[in-house]
């Protein structure tokens, strides 16, 4: 047989296999989180969760620091959305924090609480490993673990080209996915499923073939693009002048483990996804589209983008929701037996995925 087994559904609902997820595989990996120019000013925050940590990235005065999003005092919450711009000060009784997590500012200190620099040092937040790939952050929450550059091996300049190269947002969008994240990344991880899923949009846009490299859990797919939708590209390009990444040609699919996926269309749009677990059994999608800056203006024209955001968005949400819809048809019927799934050759990006998973969360399983 070529084909070998996925894994065993219980990974894919058990209550303790998630909590131990949480710390093996989210917490001790380089999880990203966004983009710099999100981070351009003073007080500008973006928040999430990573395993049982919530965290906030923030710049102070101009320096950027990964901390925990809670207070030491009575564990408010300390930046309540998911990005904006506020000093890191506590909703509830206006405690605030300096970069290094340590706390500045306690009201009534001397009359009710009395801290000095050692008691208000031993209440520092936690501060966690930041690095940044080109324009893409990353944080990871564990003590010690690989450099940045380390974990993304030869990922890490194509990353870097990528982040300075699409930079000019599109759309953004959170679809919450009754799946566990593991079945949500799976989606996006062969092209197998393109003619039963994707009739009528991917499967006219791309073939149903791919050219596939791998570094741990990351990977590449390749995938040549029809010609029509590269014809629609070419005069886009020439007619609304933006530009086409030299290196970047058809549909270029990079996943980097554990929950990230980018696709390039033509060199010239990016697609980015994060899959964050919120439960055993289902998921958050955060979806953006970036497109390649025009060389003639610094920036694209509003009319570029809009002339973009309108063939894409839709035809992206009905990709997202046709893969969504199988995805969760596959959850629902994960418990109705403990027989493992098999992987065909076509699903190579997924064994890897699940490689450095099982690595990860030491996990046994006959196969
Ligand atoms: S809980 Fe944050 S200041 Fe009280
Ligand atoms: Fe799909």
């Amino acid at each position: 047989m070529i084909a070998t087994h996925s894994l065993a559904p219980e990974c894919y609902f058990d209550e303790q296999l998630f909590l131990k997820e949480k710390t093996e595989v989210f917490e001790k990996n380089w999880i990203f989180v966004g983009f710099s120019e999100q981070l351009a000013n003073n007080h500008d925050f973006i928040t999430t969760q990573i395993g049982d940590k919530s965290v906030v990235v923030q710049n102070f005065g101009g320096s950027i620091s990964a901390l925990l999003n809670v207070c030491s005092h009575r564990k408010a919450t300390l930046q309540t959305l998911s990005n904006g711009n506020r000093p890191l000060v506590c909703p509830y009784h206006c405690w605030s924090y300096k970069k290094d997590g340590q706390l500045s500012g306690v009201p009534l200190n001397r009359t009710d609480f009395g801290l000095d620099d050692a008691g208000k040092k031993a209440l520092s937040l936690r501060q966690f490993a930041l690095e940044t790939c080109g324009r893409m952050l990353f944080v990871r929450v564990a003590k010690d673990g690989p450099t940045l550059s380390e974990f993304l091996g030869p990922y890490f300049d194509i990353l870097e080209q990528i982040s300075t190269s699409f930079i000019e947002p599109v759309q953004q969008d959170t679809f919450e996915w009754n799946t566990n994240w593991k079945i949500a990344c799976e989606t996006v991880l062969e092209v197998y499923h393109v003619t039963g899923v994707h009739p009528e949009t991917f499967a006219k846009f791309a073939k149903a073939e791919c050219e596939i490299n791998f570094f741990d859990g990351h990977s590449t797919g390749n995938t040549p693009l029809h010609d029509e939708p590269k014809k629609w590209w070419n005069g886009a390009r020439k007619h609304l002048k933006f530009e086409k990444h030299a290196y970047f040609k058809e549909y270029n699919h990079y996943f980097i483990y554990p929950n990230l996926a980018i696709g390039l269309t033509d060199g010239s749009l990016m697609s980015l996804q994060t899959y964050q677990p919120v439960t055993a059994i289902s998921s958050k999608l955060h979806f953006q589209l970036r497109m390649m800056s025009s060389a003639e203006n610094a920036r694209v024209s509003d009319a570029v983008r809009a002339a973009i955001k309108a063939n894409f968005t839709e035809f992206n949400k009905i990709i997202l929701n046709e893969d969504k819809l199988v995805a969760e048809s596959c959850q629902v019927n994960m418990s109705s037996n403990n027989i493992p799934g098999l992987l065909g050759k076509c699903e190579d990006r997924i064994r890897h995925f699940h490689s450095a998973w099982r690595e990860d969360m030491q996990y046994q399983q006959e196969s």
